[in-house]
């Protein structure tokens, strides 16, 4: 069995505690970049059934911790199988990524099913049971949802990496209905992630990551808003289970995010300044990230120098190290490895907090 919650760094940092040395997770730290996960993995054609077979996702779960040890597992899934549970068609392309039959109208969120997901998500459920008594007894076990809007952005336009000028359009010109389609994500994903939590999540992490294309007053009805409502009910129904927020690509915008949707943590992507970090947000939240995912690629010095200038900049205050978006399949695991090395022997000698150049 695992320790009580409140002794795990991932925990304690949360509560606003300054670590001497940072907890450590990394957002995709279970995918392809790993031999061991490309070996189960390419058994299974549908990358959906893969996520919904606990055998399987309990073991990609747990590869990464092998390897690294982590001081967080984060519950292998995806943000779409919300909509998958939905009854909307979801498919990943090899090459891709997700596909989705693109809902067009009032009509099309109508024929949404809120009432088959507890049913539809009952592995995941599963999932995280049998991880709660399979990870080390320091480890934390992340759960995760999409946050609304970047649900939508899926459901709406079909895919990722469009122009958005779908789902813009719709939440300009049609507000009333888009407004219809963010309700029924806001409640669908609380119920979600509470069930998560009776499950064994003992941290929620909700991922906004199209939060950076609305402007500021879209971000605040889209974005702030619906995240609000689910932290609200999250901390009334499940006390004491911190919730992250990642509203990638908002710059200082971070900071509206924190104080109105009142998030525990805040996950921070690559273009984030150090000091701002440290002088902004740290004072309000703890704040997670943010080491660029290509310079993980990259590796050697320029890897080293990255990681070291993070963890001088924000180890002197309630801090969770991470990326500042996950893994890319390319990378080398003994990156990977040289980023845990670093961050578990922190601080080392001669290096401290404080005494950074404010420099990514
Ligand atoms: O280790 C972990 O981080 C846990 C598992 C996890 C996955 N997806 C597995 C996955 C998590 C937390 C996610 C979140 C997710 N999924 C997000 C939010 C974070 C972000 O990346 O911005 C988004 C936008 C998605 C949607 C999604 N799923 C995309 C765009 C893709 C294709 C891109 C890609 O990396 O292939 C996926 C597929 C996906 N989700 C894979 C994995 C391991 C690769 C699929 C495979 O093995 O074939």
């Amino acid at each position: 069995m695992t320790k009580p919650s409140d002794q795990k760094l991932m925990i304690r940092a949360l509560r606003g505690e300054t670590l001497e040395r940072p907890p450590f997770w990394l957002m995709r730290q279970a995918g392809r970049y790993l031999p061991e996960y490309r070996e189960l993995r390419k058994n299974s054609k549908n990358f959906l059934d893969f996520c919904y077979t606990p055998d399987l996702a309990v073991e990609v779960t747990l590869q990464p911790l092998r390897r690294y040890h982590m001081d967080a597992a984060i519950l292998f899934s995806d943000i779409l199988v919300i909509p998958d549970a939905l009854g909307q068609k979801v498919e990943f392309l090899e090459g891709e990524g997700p596909v989705l039959d693109p809902v067009q109208s009032l009509k099309d969120i109508k024929k949404l099913n809120s009432g088959q997901i507890a049913d539809h998500l009952a592995p995941v459920f599963e999932i995280l049971k049998r991880l709660s008594s399979e990870i080390p007894e320091e480890t934390a076990l992340i759960g995760f949802a999409g946050s609304p809007w970047t649900i939508a952005v899926y459901m709406i336009e079909g895919r990722g990496g469009t122009d958005h000028g779908r789902v813009l359009e719709w939440g300009e010109s049609r507000a009333e209905e888009f407004q219809v389609l963010i309700d029924l994500l806001v409640d669908a994903t609380s119920d979600y992630l509470i069930r998560q939590v009776e499950s064994g999540a003992e941290i929620i992490q909700l991922f906004d990551s199209w939060a950076g294309v609305l402007n500021p007053e879209q971000f605040h009805r889209w974005s702030v808003e619906p995240t609000r409502r689910i932290v609200e009910r999250l901390h009334e129904r499940c006390p004491g289970v911190p919730v992250i927020g990642f509203p990638r690509n908002v710059g200082p915008l971070a900071a509206d995010y924190v104080s109105k949707t009142g998030v525990d943590g805040v996950s921070l992507d690559q273009d984030m300044q150090l000091d701002w970090i440290a002088e902004t947000l740290q004072p309000i939240c703890t704040v997670q990230g943010n080491l660029d995912n290509k310079i993980l690629i990259a590796g050697g010095q320029e890897l080293d120098r990255a990681t070291v200038n993070i963890l001088k900049a924000l180890s002197g205050g309630p801090f969770i190290f991470n990326l500042g978006h996950g893994i890319l399949p390319e990378t080398s695991p003994d990156h990977v490895g040289r980023v845990a090395e670093l961050v578990r022997g922190w601080p080392a000698s001669g290096d401290g907090p404080n005494s950074s150049d404010g420099n990514n």
